[in-house]
């Protein structure tokens, strides 16, 4: 079975190509996992380290979708995908969640392979029906944990991404081909890839495909969603933003500001560049910055920040090409329209209409 069917058949309310909203922890809640999967896309909640609060979402999820549910050959599964970020994290701990909610997708990250190994083990016995998804960020990780626990799907997360990522990551272009290529060299022919990183619109989703992925995430495009939790200072931050490859940037310091920083080794993530990155590039010891952020975000600071210097702006290098406040399910159906529109245009660059009397 083409690998894109094979997604199909786990998430038959989709339509082609695949459009999915990144799990973004804080910022994708029910209100955005709704209205993308009411869209014809997997519609996907963000991790919260607290099981009470992600029962509220699956539950307002619940409510959101029952049009959706009941038509499903399967009606017990909630058809939106539920990020964890795995690290710090014991599956045990979740597990009545997943048997409770059975959601068609749980999404895993940033872990490994044997950690993703355990939560799989333990996703299935919870809930059968529920696919597990990783996301990786290198083709040695994505090689890692087919062999260790075959998910049925991989997000091939490139460095263009937002948010947090592997810290010696690639872009999807190269990405996305040799992964393809090493799995087939291990005999793995059925694990379907999902591209994540710097995709904002028909263009990059178009060149997703192509490249080999069965389905598309966005990050960095849904901040600019309607149903996205983020505050105004946060969107405005996006959409004033222009120019990914100097405004954003990786980097560990903008966990490292809060406090001891509990990340894996492995993990860093892009933000908007700010003044915590501009001082830590000048050589300034962490706490010594971290004494500057606290005091200058205390009532009464004297200096004038922007929201970038102060929460740190989580974002892709696709980050200029996001310009517009819109529903996210507007979203959904443009980028989906345009990647076929693309696909059909690039179809056209093999069949060119020849002039008459050319050779
Ligand atoms: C604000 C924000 C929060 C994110 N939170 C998570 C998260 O909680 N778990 C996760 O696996 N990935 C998270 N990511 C990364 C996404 O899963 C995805 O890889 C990324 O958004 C894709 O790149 P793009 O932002 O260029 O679309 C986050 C990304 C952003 C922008």
């Amino acid at each position: 079975m083409a690998l894109s069917n094979i997604l199909r058949k786990h998430l038959p309310w989709t339509q082609e190509p695949l459009i999915i909203n990144a799990p973004m922890s804080g910022a994708a809640a029910s209100e955005l996992a709704i209205a993308v999967t009411l869209a014809g896309g997997l519609g996907q909640i963000g991790f919260m380290n607290n099981i009470q609060s992600l029962s509220k979402q699956l539950e307002s999820a619940r409510r959101g979708l029952q049009g959706v549910t009941k038509i499903l050959p399967n009606p017990q599964v909630l058809p939106i995908g539920l990020g964890i970020i795995v690290f710090g994290s014991a599956v045990e701990e979740w597990i009545s969640l997943f048997a409770q909610y059975k959601p068609a997708v749980v999404w895993l990250s940033f872990a490994s392979a044997d950690e993703f190994g355990a939560w799989t083990e333990g996703i299935r016995r919870a809930s059968p029906d529920t696919k597990v998804w990783v996301q990786v960020g290198s083709v040695t990780a994505a090689v890692a944990v087919a062999e260790a626990c075959h998910p049925d799907a991989l997000v091939l997360q490139g460095s263009d991404a937002g948010g947090h990522g592997h810290k010696d990551g690639a872009n999807v272009i190269s990405l996305i081909p040799e992964v393809a290529d090493v799995l087939r060299e291990h005999g793995i022919n059925d694990i379907p890839l999902v591209a994540a990183g710097g995709i904002v619109d028909g263009r990059g989703s178009a060149a997703a495909l192509v490249l080999g992925a069965s389905g598309v995430v966005m990050g960095t495009r849904f901040l600019a969603a309607t149903e996205t939790r983020v505050p105004d200072a946060y969107r405005d931050a996006i959409f004033n933003a222009w120019d990914g490859a100097s405004t954003t940037v990786r980097s560990r310091v903008f966990d490292a500001i809060w406090g001891p920083n509990f990340w894996p080794i492995a993990y860093d993530g892009r933000c908007l560049r700010n003044k915590v990155y501009e001082e830590h590039q000048k050589g300034i010891a962490v706490d010594r910055i971290r004494a500057w952020h606290y005091g200058a975000m205390r009532e009464g600071g004297t200096e004038p920040l922007e929201a970038r210097d102060v929460v740190g702006i989580w974002a892709g290098t696709g980050v200029g090409l996001v310009k517009t406040l819109a529903n996210a399910g507007d979203i959904v159906r443009e980028v989906r329209e345009d990647t076929k529109t693309r696909l059909s245009t690039a179809a056209c660059l093999c069949n060119p209409i020849r002039v008459q009397g050319s050779p």
